[in-house]
This record gives structure tokens, sequence and C-alpha cells, in this order.
């Protein structure tokens, strides 16, 4: 009857757009697990980066900074809201500026050991949803669940067009999408950690799906693996 309830790690990466961060949110509320978004550390570095004015060739300088801030991933009702030492970025680490900035942030090894170190201690004791490029590659490569979300670009540049304009911003669909595929570009061709598809993970193509149908099909996986609603 009282079947042990395990406390899961379960990653999900994916492209840029594929609803990695909104799907992660839900399935994480409905488990009662930690968010871990691990774009936003990366896109915290850059920030601190861009308002310091360090010049991100400077391999070591950024290195420096991302050993040197803190960054905080406090979950709220509508999403994570992300502290830079202390002062809240939840929104300016989303402006396009932090987004055409972060590729030599991310392919910086130093940036990425060090912001390796703060996702495995979030993910010690189980219990997380892990979202990002390398989470069930490099981070978390044991993690008991890994999906792999997918969509097509049009679809993704679509999404990423109507969260902007929720926001106020007004961007054309057709520089959204160049956009996507250039994150793509340097996301699967960076030397270290780039996004790669897990051998051993569960792909989703989410371009047809909703939130809810995709949410409810992690949730059905982690549950036969032992977890549980609360
Ligand atoms: O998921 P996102 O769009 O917020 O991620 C922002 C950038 O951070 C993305 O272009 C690639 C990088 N990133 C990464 O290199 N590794 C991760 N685990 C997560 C994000």
């Amino acid at each position: 009857m009282n079947a042990t309830v395990k406390r899961l790690v379960i990653t999900i990466d994916g492209p840029a757009g594929s609803g990695k961060s909104t799907t992660a949110r839900h399935v994480a509320r409905r488990l009662g697990y930690l968010h871990l978004d691990s774009g936003a550390l990366y896109r915290a570095v850059t920030l601190a980066a861009l308002e310091r004015e360090i010049d991100l060739q400077d391999e070591r300088a950024l290195a420096h900074i991302a050993q040197g801030v803190h960054i905080a991933l406090e979950p709220a009702e509508n999403g994570l809201i992300v502290r830079l030492d202390g002062k809240e970025v939840t929104q300016t680490i989303r402006m396009p500026d932090v987004s055409r900035a972060i590729g030599p942030v991310a392919a910086n090894p130093g940036v990425r050991a060090a912001l390796l170190k703060q996702q495995r201690t979030m993910g010690e004791k189980g219990g997380i949803v892990a979202e990002g490029r390398d989470m069930g590659t490099v981070v978390f490569p044991l993690a008991d669940l890994k999906i792999f979300l997918v969509a097509s670009i049009e679809a993704r540049a679509r999404r990423r067009m109507q969260e902007l304009t929720r926001k106020g911003i007004h961007l054309d669909a057709e520089v959204l999408a160049q956009e996507i595929r250039k994150r793509d570009a340097d996301d699967s061709q960076r030397n270290v950690s780039p996004l790669r598809k897990p051998d051993d993970c569960v792909e989703i193509d989410t371009t047809e799906l909703t939130i809810p149908q995709q949410v409810a099909l992690i949730v059905r996986k982690a549950i036969a693996q032992g977890a549980r609603e609360v």
C-alpha cells in the first residue's frame, strides 16, 4: 500500500522556444519539486557582465563574474523570481539585449564550471525539475527521467513573439525565427556542453501540443517511476 514515494531528478532539455520553462514550472508545481531554470543562471551572468561593461571575449573576466555573483531562483505564483546579488532581475534577463549577448557567456568553460556546481547542489536531494541544454547530458547524467522537447522553428518563433508582445515588445516573426536559428547554431556548435539529445531520453515534439498536454505526459511518466502528485 505505502509504496515509497520517490523524489526524482527530472531533466528537460531542448532548443530555445520548445516550451521547456513553462512545462518545467508546471511539472515542478504538480509534483511539489524545485524548478531549476538553468537558462536564467546564464542570463543573469550575462546581465552582470553587461552591467559591468566587461568585454564578453575576455574569458577570465567572465568566469570571475560567474564565480562571484549570487543568483537566487525563488518560486512565485507566476514563475520564478530571479535575483542577482539580491536585486530582482526577472524581467531584465529576458530582454533581447541579454539574449543577443549570451553566446560567449554560455560557451565559456569557467562560467559553465561555476554554474555546474550551483546546479548540482540544487539537485543533490532529488525532487527537482531541471531545464536547459545540458541537464540530462552533463549536469545530471544519472537523472531518473530525461525529457527532450523539440518543436518547429515557426512554432517556436510564434511562441516567442506572443511572449514578447505580452511584455509590450513588438518584433517581426521572421526576425525572431532568425534569432532562434542563430541560437540553435550557437547552442549546438559550441565546444563545451553543446545542446545534444541524451541517449536515454524521451523525445516529445511540442509543435502540435498544448502546455497542459505536455505537462500531463511528463507527470504521467514521473508517476510511473514512483513520484506522486502533491
Ligand atoms: O533557456 P534560455 O533561452 O533562457 O537560455 C538562455 C541561453 O543560455 C541559451 O541561449 C543557451 C544558454 N544555456 C546553456 O548554455 N545551458 C543551459 N543549461 C541553459 C541555457
